[in-house]
């Protein structure tokens, strides 16, 4: 009798054994993939773009490829504006390869901040 109810112990605390890394394991997923979707994944559409001119303090952003670049600290962005004549705030996918001579190589020097959606 007492054997028995041995092994009907031992089988259940395998059993919560188990449950508990089951249930650590999904938390541990969910954890993640809220991460992931919350870091450097802000959406964007034009119009909130655009409020990111690097104006009178506020950040600069710049879109290319829908991606979202945050320009704020780089040098050549100071107050929002590039070589005089591109400012922050807006979509220069087209731009950058047709008017500028670096194209799209030194947006490796931009932190991503998010995503550009229609
Ligand atoms: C992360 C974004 C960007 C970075 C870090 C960047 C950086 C630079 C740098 C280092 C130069 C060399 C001249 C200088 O030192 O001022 C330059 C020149 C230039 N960039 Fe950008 N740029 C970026 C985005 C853009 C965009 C979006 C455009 C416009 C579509 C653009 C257009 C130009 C043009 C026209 C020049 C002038 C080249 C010349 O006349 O010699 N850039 N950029």
């Amino acid at each position: 009798m007492i054997r028995y109810k041995k092994e009907y112990l031992s089988k259940l605390f395998n059993l919560i054994g188990l449950l508990l890394i089951s249930a650590m394991l999904v938390t541990a997923c969910a954890a993640d993939s809220t991460s992931s979707t919350s870091v450097g994944e802000q959406t964007f559409d034009l119009e909130t773009l655009a409020r990111y001119d690097g104006q009178d303090g506020r950040r600069a952003y710049i879109a290319v490829d829908g991606v979202v670049y945050d320009v704020t600290d780089i040098p050549q962005w100071q107050d929002g504006v590039h070589q005089g004549r591109f400012s922050a705030g807006k979509d220069y996918s087209d731009a950058i390869r047709s008017e500028s001579p670096h194209g799209t190589s030194m947006l490796s020097r931009a932190e991503v901040v998010g995503v550009l959606v229609d």
